[in-house]
């Protein structure tokens, strides 16, 4: 009988090379060949940076790269509430792997843990100071009827009630993040007494104040100067009908209600979110729900706050308030027009997440949990069409990075639009003027638009006057047209005495097609 004819496996490596090189020949093959056929298969390569590129990227990559070229089909968006979910398990994947970022995670979770014994901690420093008046001045409060222990008590009914949202926003959080209650508790011990650990009372602060801005009724006049000019310079770069598939991209997204919004205006809208503080907010709010239309006979009944959540965000900080019942009072979120996906209910930990329903803007969200400047390995094509940066240049270490980052990551032809001051902290390396980015920029193939030419064209939209300092007033503030300075606020009290404004800058610059 002959012997069978020597059969080579295909999988197996060229003869003649060594094991590894043939090896890694063998899957740069398998690689290159599945890329060349079927690019959309690019969200099954995992980048050194620990990202899948959601699906409808990859198939961007597919398409010609210019703006009026890159469309997608329905297709691939019916795949992005799977991108969602992956979004998910890789940020879980990073937390094992990264002791950094778990321990950032943790700081943020026990944070939320203290809330409670912190603030009551603050107020009871309040008390003891106050004790510690002479007897005279004491008397001189009561004459005048000021009851200073009221406001105490007044105070620490909101932090109890605050406490209660804190406690379910961590209960959501742990379970989002699969992680154990009593590794958070152990993480807050060791806060406390000094023994490692850090948990950001004034962050956690601030989150806060970022959820009345973006998602509560007080936060609308805000929201209308600031998110209302991106929208609308949005808006009249891609009319509606021509937004599907229209990637944009908003880096330092916060609590997300830009974001929201964007997806709301039928764009694909992706976040990227480095802070947990904020992304543990989102993550509540966006599983809340939208608030169910308040019912005339509820609100006769007192509850026209039915579904929303209320905190106390201004009993931390006894500065500038004109009454104590501003000081105290209450705010709700999410409002009734925020457009958020139906309710989701919170992961446990062993669950997947509960998928959004199809129609819905939320498949067209997706939130990395991320630096910014690492989202993509260098060298990956452009993907997006637009970048929204808001309140965000002035966070950068380095300047130049991120500009070449939103430079790198637009298609050509590409949109950036900027609002926000010059702010810098965390100690940049390189502090530019005004003057300097937008030199900077362009020398690296950005085209400025003539934005002064465009709003003195247009008319003042939303109540704007050019060239007045008042509340309203917008100036053209290099004199060259490129860009809009216009008074803008940041988490304000709009009852307070004191205000966070900044003559933000804003403009739409262009990525050379
Ligand atoms: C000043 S806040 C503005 C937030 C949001 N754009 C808004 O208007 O509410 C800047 C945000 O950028 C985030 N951030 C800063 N550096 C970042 C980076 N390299 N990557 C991603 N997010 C970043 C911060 O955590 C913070 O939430």
């Amino acid at each position: 009988m002959e012997a069978p004819l020597p059969t080579r496996d295909p999988s197996a490596p060229p003869q003649g090379l060594s094991r590894p090189i043939a090896l890694l020949i063998t899957c740069l093959a398998i690689l290159l060949a599945v890329f060349i056929q079927n690019p959309s298969l690019a969200i099954l390569h995992k980048y050194k940076y620990g990202h899948r590129l959601p699906l409808q990227f990859a198939a961007t990559q597919a398409l010609p790269q210019s703006v009026s070229e890159a469309i997608l089909t329905k297709h691939v968006l019916a795949h992005l509430t799977s991108a969602q979910l992956s979004s998910r398990e890789e940020t879980l994947e990073e937390i094992a792997s990264t002791p950094a970022m778990r321990a950032r995670l943790l700081a943020t979770l026990s944070s939320l843990h203290l809330y409670r014994s912190r603030a009551l901690g603050a107020l009871a420093r309040k008390r003891r100071a106050f004790a510690k008046m002479v007897r005279q001045d004491r008397l001189l409060l009561q004459q005048a009827g000021v009851d200073y222990s009221a406001k105490l008590a007044g105070a620490e009914k909101g932090v109890r009630h605050t406490a209660k949202v804190m406690e379910q926003i961590l209960a959501h959080a742990c379970a989002y993040y699969a992680v154990a209650r009593k590794e958070v508790e152990a993480f807050a011990r060791a806060t406390e007494s000094g023994s490692g650990g850090t948990g950001d009372h004034t962050q956690l602060t601030q989150a806060m104040k970022h959820l009345v801005r973006d998602y509560s009724t007080e936060g609308a006049a805000e929201r209308k100067r600031t998110f209302g000019l991106i929208q609308g310079w949005l808006a009249q770069e891609f009319p509606e009908g021509g937004r599907e598939g229209v990637t944009v991209l908003l880096p330092g997204c916060g609590v997300g209600g830009l974001l929201w919004e964007v997806a709301a205006m039928g764009f694909e809208a992706v976040g990227v979110e480095w802070s947990f503080w904020m992304n543990i907010m989102q993550h509540f709010v966006s599983s809340a729900g939208p608030v169910p239309i308040v019912d005339t006979e509820l609100e006769v009944n007192g509850d026209e706050h039915k579904g929303q959540h209320t905190i106390y965000p201004y009993i931390d900080w006894w500065s500038h308030h004109v009454t104590n019942s501003n000081m105290t009072r209450p705010l709700h979120f999410p409002h009734s027009s925020a457009p958020l996906p139906p309710a989701i209910p919170p992961p446990s930990s062993s669950d997947k997440i509960h998928p959004l329903v199809d129609t819905h803007p939320a498949h067209r969200v997706f939130l990395y949990e991320s630096d910014f400047t690492n989202i993509h390995p260098p060298f990956s094509p452009p993907l997006y069409t637009c970048i929204i940066t808001l309140f965000f240049l002035d966070t950068a270490q380095s300047l130049p990075t991120y500009l070449r980052k939103i430079h790198d990551y637009l298609l050509p032809g590409g949109v950036w639009i900027n609002l926000g001051p010059l702010l810098y902290g965390t100690k940049p390396w390189v502090e530019l003027s005004l003057e300097e980015v937008v030199a900077v920029a362009e020398g690296m193939g950005f085209v400025f638009d003539d934005i002064v030419g465009k709003m003195r064209k247009e008319g003042p939209e939303g109540g704007w006057v050019e060239g007045s300092g008042d509340y309203d007033g917008w100036v053209d503030t290099l004199g060259d047209g490129k860009v809009v300075g216009l008074r803008a606020g940041y988490n304000i009290d709009w009852k307070g005495i004191g205000r966070n404004e900044y003559l933000a800058q804003a403009w739409v610059a262009r990525k050379k097609g």
